[in-house]
């Protein structure tokens, strides 16, 4: 590595209601990464996730065992192509929340991956990287997005990731993130193992619509057919003041619970951004649970060298 490297990896909200673990978006807001040629591997955060994140980071690299997603997918990619790992000065300039359903998580393996990627010269190809990346993050719905940007559907099947990607307009999308901790990990342990053939039959038949009604733009059928059974109602029942706050944001525009949660998700004429968050917080702020919100929109893209 003879030069700085910058990369940028946008938030993702994935499942998008009915998709669960297939359907996800990219949005704008991101993590900005540097990767400089330096004597130590060290690592630094700005931003969100700054405390948490940067615990143990004035240690060196190898002697901190549980270190974080970015620096372990880094360290993988060196693995994975056989190379030896330089000095390198990281640095991450924070956007996106950490818990929050956001994609922090796979917006931090992928810029691992991609910088240790960018740095080697390039020997993995796209979906090589998607494919390692959905390894460790254990689904595709996020990481998939947070690399090719837009609307993008992913299955696996076998060994591979099968992807395809969607342009979508510039909706306007309200983000409202309540002060709980839910953990992807919990908020997957709370599911029921099987659903039934009715549950199933519901999300089939509106996960196609959500991607034609994101796709042109449609939050009127949006708002109708946005709705799932097979994740979201098991989940908000773990989050305080999220069934309120949730059926408060569906008057308003098109809602979902972003990822596992705690955020939710509204699609809203922009007529409605300060109304819907004003109801959506207030429903949270009732039950003595504080909020923050974002106003943001979707992202054609991914991961960036800039
Ligand atoms: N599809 C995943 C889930 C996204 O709902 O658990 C969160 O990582």
């Amino acid at each position: 590595m003879s030069r700085m490297i910058k990369i940028r990896v946008p938030a993702t909200s994935a499942n998008l209601g009915p998709g669960f673990d297939c359907l996800g978006l990219a949005l704008n807001i991101w993590n900005g990464i540097t990767f400089e040629p330096s004597e130590k591997l060290t690592y630094h955060v700005t931003g969100e996730g700054a405390e948490k994140l940067n615990k143990g980071t004035h240690l060196p690299w190898q002697a901190v065992p549980g270190r974080n997603l970015l620096t372990k997918a880094f360290t993988l990619i060196h693995e994975v192509c056989g190379k030896d790992m330089k000095g390198v000065k990281i640095h991450s300039q924070n956007e996106i929340p950490m818990s929050s359903g956001l994609g922090s998580s796979a917006a931090a393996i992928m810029a691992g991956m991609f910088g240790a990627n960018e740095i080697l010269g390039n020997p993995l190809k796209e979906n090589e990287i998607l494919k390692l990346a959905t390894e460790m993050e254990g689904h595709p719905d996020n990481v998939a997005p947070a690399l090719f940007g837009g609307l993008v559907v992913s299955v696996m099947s076998g060994d591979e990731i099968i992807t395809r990607r969607y342009e979508i307009p510039e909706l306007t999308i309200v983000i409202v993130k309540p002060n709980v901790q839910l953990s992807t990990r919990v908020a997957r342990a709370v599911l029921p193992k099987s659903v039934s053939r009715t549950d199933a039959v519901f999300n089939i038949g509106r996960t196609p619509l959500v991607i034609d009604a994101l796709r042109n733009g449609d939050i009127e059928l949006l708002q109708k057919i946005m709705e799932d059974r097979i994740h979201q109602p098991y989940r908000l029942k773990h989050i305080t003041g999220g069934m309120p706050a949730y059926r408060v944001a569906k008057q308003f525009g098109a809602a979902a619970l972003s990822g596992a949660g705690p955020s939710l998700i509204v699609f809203v004429p922009p007529e409605n951004v300060e109304k819907v968050k004003k109801e959506i917080n207030k429903a949270f702020n009732e039950l003595g649970i504080e909020t923050r919100s974002f106003v943001t929109k979707p992202s054609r893209f991914g991961v960036l060298r800039i």
